[in-house]
């Protein structure tokens, strides 16, 4: 099976911090290997703007060596001079005139342009504001805004309202990169593309579901925005959250972007809100080799939390009786992204107590090692007797597919092409992040009253061991974090 590319029109990509972090490795990279897979062709204009002066010379450099860290072994030396001269650059200011005249010089009216807004927030509003003054909004204008999209419901709010001044909702692309990941869309795929599931996804038939997304790294460079954010809004407001939606919701007419957004802002209002005793908060200690997070953090009493694990509960029909455990955190025992949908137990056992508790469990694998399981309950071989063991049926992506058509492309990639294809399908809307903010301040709200610190972890294990017992106390327990 050979990847089926479908070659985008020419455009024009404004990256707005063009010199900044995401660019040197997401966006840039992203759109090489697009590049080198024949995606788009060399009548295309990226453009670098950003405060820092310098010429597009200087640019170029930085691109190139960015990828040559992030993008090793994509393409030959051709490829990579040709991708090269597609980059230009303007210094810029994006709260006054320097740098807008050259920019409306570099762009063409006969091709589809898209403004990247790399940049924080609070430069969004002024960004817009100059692109109109200059006369860059065409009908084919759209803008890429990254999260985090506001820090709350009314900052996110104000956000939508800035945009909307010169954007239309259709304009503007919200990035959840989660969304992007291939096996996050394989989620749809598993529940809408077999009729296997379906009929079982529901509160009749499953006990509960786990989200699990582990992480080893720690805060690193990204302290000062992390101490401010903490877990809650950095992971579970944005990324959990949609893979809570798109496990939660009900089919929608069609794989389009409002049908597929409509469905997921109804699980989201459809979200109780979350009691205090439901939530645990920690934050990791030091391990002798790397420092704690307060360290990290440069703020000693610093309350941020970088884990959660929380219960949630849908109010609807489908869901009303199940609950959604979800867990995120830093510094754990393990790089790893998975959800498990745990069936409820068989009505009534044929083969005795003596034969144990045996439950299916679906486990999605999002990362590493992509796949899915399903938990099956066999006989033992042998003879003395009935005796039931739970087996896997283990589906990895790569052994199924091949290691080539198994070799996922980035988030980006997919997320970018997107924006310039026109498909807002993988990308939030404006209500949508709203309602996820709405559910989550009550929360904070809660623990900046308290002023509770989180509960310490060790560097290396599941997080507190307080989120055990979130567990424990329903007679259920989280799965293993492992690689
Ligand atoms: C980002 C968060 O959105 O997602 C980071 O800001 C986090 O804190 C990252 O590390 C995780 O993404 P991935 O793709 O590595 O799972």
């Amino acid at each position: 099976m050979a990847s089926r590319v479908i070659p985008v029109e020419p455009f024009d990509l404004v990256i707005f911090g063009g010199t900044g972090d995401l660019a040197r490795r997401k966006i840039l990279p992203a759109l090489y290997r697009r590049f080198v897979a024949g995606q788009f062709g060399a009548d295309t204009r990226l453009i670098g703007a950003a405060r820092t002066a310098m010429d597009s010379a200087a640019w170029r450099d930085l691109i190139a060596e960015a990828l040559d860290e992030f993008t090793t072994g994509a393409g030959d030396g051709a490829t990579r001079e040709a991708f090269l001269a597609m980059l230009s650059y303007v210094t810029l200011d994006a709260r006054g005139e320097e740098g807008w005249t050259a920019l409306s010089g570099q762009m063409r009216d006969d091709r589809i342009r898209a403004f990247y807004f790399s940049v924080a927030p609070a430069l969004f509003g002024d960004l817009a504001e100059r692109l109109h003054l200059h006369g860059l909004i065409d009908e084919t204008a759209r803008i890429v805004v990254e999260k985090p999209f506001g820090h709350d419901l009314d900052s996110a709010r104000a956000l939508n309202r800035t945009l909307a001044q010169h954007f239309c909702e259709h304009q503007i692309y919200r990035i959840d990169h989660y969304l992007g990941k291939e096996t996050v869309q394989n989620l749809m795929a598993i529940r809408f593309g077999n009729v296997l599931f379906e009929p079982l996804w529901n509160s009749q038939y499953v006990d509960h579901i786990q989200i699990t997304v582990a992480e080893t790294v720690g805060i690193g460079g990204r302290a000062e925005y992390y101490n401010h954010a903490g877990a809650m809004r950095d992971m579970v407001q944005n990324h959990l959250m949609q893979l809570l939606c798109l496990i939660a919701m009900e089919p929608p007419a069609r794989f389009a972007p409002d049908p597929v957004r409509d469905e997921k802002l109804k699980v989201i209002r459809a979200l109780d809100p979350v009691a205090p005793g439901d939530v645990v908060r920690g934050q990791y200690g030091g391990d002798g080799t790397q420092p704690d997070f307060r360290t990290q953090a440069g703020h000693g009493d610093s309350t941020t939390e970088s884990f959660i694990a929380l219960k949630a509960q849908i109010s609807n029909w489908r869901w009303a009786g199940t609950p959604f455990y979800l867990r995120t955190g830093k510094r754990l025992r393990a790089r790893t992204s998975e959800i498990a949908v745990v069936f409820k137990d068989a009505p009534h056992s044929i083969f005795g107590a003596e034969a144990g508790r045996h439950r299916n469990i679906l486990t999605i694998r999002l990362q590493p090692n992509e796949g899915i399981e399903l938990g099956v309950t066999i006989k033992e071989p042998g003879p003395g007797g009935m005796r039931l063991i739970d087996v896997p049926l283990d589906m990895t992506f790569a052994e199924a597919l091949g290691p080539e058509e198994a070799d996922f492309p980035d988030a980006y990639e997919r997320l970018i092409m997107d924006v310039i294809r026109g498909n807002q399908t993988l990308f939030m809307r404006g209500d949508e992040v709203e309602a996820a903010w709405a559910w989550t301040d009550p929360i904070i709200a809660v623990w900046q009253a308290e002023q509770e610190p989180p509960l310490p972890y060790d560097t290396g294990s599941a997080g507190p061991e307080e989120a055990l017992m979130l567990m424990h106390r329903d007679g259920r327990r989280w799965r293993e974090i492992k690689p």
